[in-house]
């Protein structure tokens, strides 16, 4: 599995519900074809490819300074800590695990932090903790992005935050690409005023370095708690006061757990080891109340069809023609149940209820070029679902034509050109003000400005996931080709991949086709039980009198 989703799901079925008479899709797919067995065989390889680069993101950074967090800094591993701090059996939907691979400027594992979304005390959190093994925690441009993406999940999702800091603070040598501009590291103290106006939870564990700006974020923080030897909190680290004052001082006396909790204010909890500080996590977390059904799902049918055959169903430049869109559907759905709406009627575009863990949702898929009747349809669909309170999933498998300018399509015909823009930009500005939440999946290719209707990362879905074989661009490399040179295409071939989105964080992770169901239910659950606060006055720490 490329995402961490533990095993919970069979033992977690709690509310039991009727499941609805909808029609069952009629698979059509012949397993036993050579395309189809291609297809898998491809998947796997790409699949195996990404699982490498998954399992290298994983190990942090490298043998001397895994050896050196435990035995010259004696922390504990970013993993063992989330593994003290979640519940256990509990699933935990880990996000962008490739951000940072093979950046310009480095290999930056995992971008040396953790994201993801888990449970504690039976309330779902957004979890952000640096890995101290690559390079101190130090922050890189990457890394910067990834966090800042976490705290947008948080805020649109309305989920409690939790911070795990051991950070050398900005990666210094990359500053420039870091600091100053809005959407740099500054922004992810906006985010946590922001997230304070709202009344929404964060707590923050100092279990390691926590130095110049890093220091503002358990100062932010609602509660912070600090660890005893190894947590340390200052804008400016020993070797800076020697050098502006010559003064000799250690970083427990400059900025350790007495310091904070007893003299500056700045933590609330003092904990004489990690564990002791995850466990006072975990408690503060319990006092934000119940969740009303965390990762819980309805007894539901499972798909007529085994997941597995979707492997099958990705689809490849090159291959003569695209599986129908109701083959995915039948592999995600209860039951591979679908009450397909206007089948008739823009047939490129696949839209319709579903049931997903017994909850109804409304899918949007991609089964063609998106004509204009197929835009039209797609927004009626949507202001549907929408009116209604429907979530909405997009299968994104999108191919942009230039309906103006392209041979084999309605080319000359500048009528149907205009029809068409004119309803991909009505499906745009639907999509873009949905209030339901939103989920992508790009299973295929997402091309082009139509894609955009496909709720593409630019109209802010709550969450957006790759397949493997997923490519994103502006244009298809196969459409440059006669006028590129060699090694230009290839080039292009590269920028349009999963890989290359996903380590740039363009979108929250790669999941395997076979994990499509489980991704969906996860997200959807942590968008649908939001942090609700009973009163708010937002948060400051202005107790903070320093009597130094
Ligand atoms: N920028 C760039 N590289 C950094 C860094 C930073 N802010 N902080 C640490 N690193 C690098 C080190 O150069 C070292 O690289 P190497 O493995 O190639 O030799 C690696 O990270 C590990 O750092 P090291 O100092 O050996 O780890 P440590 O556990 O002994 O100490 C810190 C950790 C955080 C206390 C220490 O690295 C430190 O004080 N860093 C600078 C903190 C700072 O002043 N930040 C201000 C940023 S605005």
């Amino acid at each position: 599995m490329f995402l961490s989703i533990r095993a919970a799901w069979a033992c977690t079925c709690i509310v039991k519900r009727t499941l609805s008479s909808f029609p069952v899709i009629k698979s059509q797919l012949d397993i036993n074809s050579s395309r189809f067995h291609d297809n898998v065989a491809r998947t796997r390889g790409v699949a195996l490819e990404i699982q490498t680069a998954i399992e290298s993101a994983r190990a942090g950074g490298g043998t001397r300074a895994l050896e050196r967090h435990v035995k010259a800094n004696k922390k504990l591993f970013v993993r063992d800590r989330l593994k003290l701090l979640l519940d256990p059996n509990a699933p935990f939907l880990e996000l962008s695990q490739l951000a940072g691979h093979e950046m310009p400027y480095g290999d930056v594992k995992g971008a040396g932090l953790i994201t993801g979304i888990g449970q504690i005390e039976g309330r779902m959190c957004f979890i952000n903790a640096n890995d101290a093994t690559v390079k101190a925690g130090s922050m890189f441009p990457v890394s910067v992005k990834k966090q800042l993406r976490g705290q947008e999940i948080a805020l649109q999702n309305q989920l409690p935050v939790v911070n795990l800091v051991d950070s050398g603070g900005a990666f210094l040598p990359l500053q420039a690409e870091i600091f100053p501009d809005s959407e740099h590291g500054g922004k992810t103290f906006a985010n946590l005023a922001t997230l304070s106006s709202k009344g929404i939870p964060v707590v923050t564990i100092v279990c390691g370095s926590c130095t110049a700006g890093a220091a503002y974020i358990p100062t932010m923080s609602q509660e912070a708690i600090i660890v005893k030897s190894i947590g340390s909190l200052y804008l400016g680290g020993p070797p800076l006061v020697k050098a502006s004052t010559g003064e000799e001082v250690s970083s427990e006396d400059l900025g350790g757990a007495d310091v904070h909790c007893s003299i500056s204010g700045c933590t609330d909890h003092y904990a004489t080891n990690e564990e002791e500080a995850l466990a006072i996590t975990r408690n503060i977390v319990a006092t934000f109340g119940e969740d009303k059904s965390p990762f819980s799902h309805a007894d539901s049918d499972p798909p007529c069809y085994s997941a597995d055959e979707l492997l099958g169903l990705a689809h490849y430049p090159g291959s003569s023609s695209k599986y129908p869109a109701l083959e995915v559907i039948a592999r995600i759905v209860d039951g591979s149940k679908f009450q397909e709406f206007k089948p008739k009627y823009g047939p490129e575009l696949i839209t319709g209820y579903a049931k997903l863990y017994g909850q109804v949702v409304g899918v949007i898929a991609n089964n063609g070029e998106m004509a204009p009747d197929a835009a039209s349809k797609g927004s009626q669909f949507v202001q549907i679902c929408n009116s209604r309170g429907i979530p909405l999933i997009f299968l994104c498998d999108v191919v942009d034509r230039c309906y103006s300018c392209n041979e084999d399509t309605i080319s000359s015909d500048v009528h149907k050109s205009g029809l068409a823009i004119k309803a991909q930009a009505q499906m745009i500005h639907t999509v873009s003000l949905a209030q339901v939440p939103r989920i992508t999946i790009v299973v295929g290719d997402s091309f082009g400005p139509t894609s955009f209707a496909m709720c593409s990362r630019s109209l802010s879905p709550n969450f957006l996931f790759l397949w493997p074989n997923a490519r994103i661009g502006a244009v298809r490399p196969e459409e440059v080709q006669s006028s590129s040179e060699d090694d230009g295409l290839c080039k292009l071939n590269q920028q349009c991949s999963s890989l290359h989105a996903t380590s740039r964080v363009w979108d929250d992770g790669i999941i395997l086709p076979q994990q499509t169901r489980q991704v969906l239910h996860l997200s959807l659950t942590a968008a649908q039980y939001p942090y609700r606060p009973m009163g708010n006055t937002g948060m400051t720490r202005t107790r903070a009198v320093m009597r130094m």
